[in-house]
């Protein structure tokens, strides 16, 4: 194998990327995996840094990062938000200039889009966005993944997105969709879709002729045949002041067995990027207690492929570190 052409890049969005690039991507982290199960490790990172700053919290991209660069061969260094100060103490594009100078790569979770990309623009070492508030493109590698590794290929396989429309999930599995020929469904209240020039404008530059984005409020239209029911929770970090508005506008659409039914299919699957309320006691769900977007019949069932996708995030993350930083 060649030197890749994602050497050097970052991951912003899942725009960044070719259609051909995140293939090469998920073959590549497929391979990692069945090695890793073996107890054989690719040290492609060996000597390299690499540093995770997360401005929000984080369990699974925390876990999935720092695991994937150990197993590298690299050393991962974490940065909590008192840590940095952003735009507090020192501006973006100066830390990100003092980070590039260090450290071979740099994982980054914030709020604004334009924070990630000015980062990135002034640390000139490859930058991978951990999440921000309008994209999630390092979560969606390890969900096509696992839709891999359960439907063998992309191209016009029906996925339905149940919750909030406009957010950074729906919105990533969306690209996904234009780049790769998915056949997404996305079921929202009115008040929780997409804006369709934005749909639109992604369906306009598709690299599959078999892409599709459906986005409708009605439940048997957006599952009817639907190989995979993908879920996230109703509030995003940053909007808790709006739990209570989301849960009128949304709890029709818990994921409940009969909503899985209704895709007609005995193969289908259930989804969810985690973390996810389902009926647990957790103190949000015990402040909120009819916050609950799927029901643990389903969280907890044989459809439910949940815990391969956390697995999946480290698998990614490591060949996503290794293809950018290594080439
Ligand atoms: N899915 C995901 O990104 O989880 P964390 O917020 O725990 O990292
Ligand atoms: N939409 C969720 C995803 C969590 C992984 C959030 O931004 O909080």
């Amino acid at each position: 194998m060649g030197i890749s052409t994602l050497k050097g890049r970052s991951l912003l969005s899942l725009r960044d990327f070719s259609a051909a690039e995140i293939t090469e991507l998920l073959e590549h982290a497929a391979d990692l995996k069945t090695r890793a199960a073996q107890g054989e490790y690719v040290h492609a990172l060996a000597g390299k840094n690499i540093a995770l700053i997360f401005l929000k919290p984080s369990c699974r991209t925390r876990v999935s990062f720092v695991v994937a660069a150990t197993q590298s061969g690299a050393h991962p260094e974490i940065f909590g938000r008192e840590d940095i100060r952003f735009g507090i103490k020192e501006s973006v594009r100066d830390i990100a200039r003092v980070f590039g100078r260090v450290f071979d790569g740099v994982m980054f979770r914030g709020f604004e889009h334009s924070t990630v990309a000015e980062f990135a623009e002034y640390a000139g070492v490859p930058v991978w966005n951990g999440l921000c508030d309008s994209y999630h493109p390092t979560q969606v590698l390890a969900d096509l993944l696992t839709l891999l590794e359960n439907f063998g290929s992309l191209e016009g396989l029906p996925l339905t997105y149940v919750g909030d429309g406009r957010n950074n999930m729906a919105i990533t599995l969306a690209i996904a969709a234009a780049k790769l020929g998915l056949d997404l469904r996305i079921l929202a209240p009115e008040k929780l879709q997409p804006a369709p020039e934005q749909i639109a404008e992604l369906l306009a530059d598709a690299e599959s002729d078999r892409a599709k984005i459906t986005v409708t409020a009605d439940a048997q239209l957006a599952l009817a045949g639907s190989a995979a029911v993908y879920g996230d929770v109703w509030v995003s970090m940053g909007e808790e002041e709006q739990t209570r508005e989301r849960i009128e506008l949304l709890r029709d659409l818990k994921v409940t067995a009969e909503l899985m039914a209704a895709t007609g299919r005995a193969d289908s699957i259930y989804l969810h990027c985690l973390p996810a309320f389902h009926g647990q006691d957790t103190e949000t769900a015990i402040a909120h207690p009819d916050i609950c977007e799927v029901d643990d019949e389903v969280f907890e069932g044989a459809q439910s492929r949940v815990f391969d996708q956390s697995e999946n995030r480290m698998h990614t993350a490591k060949a996503l570190m290794q293809l950018t930083v290594a080439g």
